[in-house]
């Protein structure tokens, strides 16, 4: 299998950021709250904006000869002592190889370093190959309706315990 090496963006990766996330919108556009039409002719102020969220984390998968096959977020969730995983998305191509879950363990290891106990995601309801990849990296969906969508239905919610993430000496969950 092809190597993987993920990489810490900031603001001043933007343009490495924009292709890969313009690619994630296009190929999966009812699996994300934002379209390509709502970034496709964004500035560079709005994509540095977005890759300033405080305390967030955004990474980049690559293969090893440079190319972006994939890409997550970790933001501060609105709970104390939890984070949030967003703008998950793999290259078709690099699907099924464990792109995603390499992503996902480094945001829960983040997430637990920045104090948080549980990650928590959104999913569509409908994306059954997300819900299931998320089940396998241990996110369980919880009895609570996501945020409202247009026809009437809810995002999904699933949550992650952190207590294995979370650092020697920093205490049992
Ligand atoms: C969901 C997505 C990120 C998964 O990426 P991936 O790199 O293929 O996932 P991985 O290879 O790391 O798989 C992780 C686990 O989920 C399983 N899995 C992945 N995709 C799956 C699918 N479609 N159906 C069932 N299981 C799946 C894998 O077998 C693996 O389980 P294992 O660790 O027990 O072997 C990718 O399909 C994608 O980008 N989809 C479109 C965008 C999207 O829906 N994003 C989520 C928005 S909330």
């Amino acid at each position: 299998m092809t190597t993987i090496a993920l990489r810490r963006v900031t603001a001043d990766d933007w343009e490495t950021w924009r292709p890969v996330r313009l690619a994630a919108l296009a190929d999966a556009p009812t699996a994300f709250g934002s379209t390509l039409g709502d970034w496709a002719d964004a500035g560079e102020d709005r994509w540095r904006t977005r890759l300033s969220i405080p305390g967030a984390l955004d990474l980049l998968a690559h293969t090893e000869d440079g190319a972006a096959v994939g890409m997550a977020s970790g933001v501060p969730g609105d709970d104390p002592g939890t984070a949030e995983l967003i703008s998950m998305w793999v290259d078709p191509a690099a699907r099924g190889r464990g792109v995603a879950a390499a992503l996902i363990r480094a945001v829960a290891t983040w997430a637990a370093r920045a104090g948080a106990h549980t990650l928590e995601l959104s999913v569509m309801p409908d994306n059954a190959g997300a819900r299931r990849a998320y089940e396998h990296c241990g996110f369980r969906a919880v009895d609570e309706p996501g945020d409202a969508l247009p026809d009437g239905r809810h995002e999904v919610v699933m949550r992650r315990d952190l207590a294995a993430e979370r650092p020697q000496g920093a205490g049992s969950a």
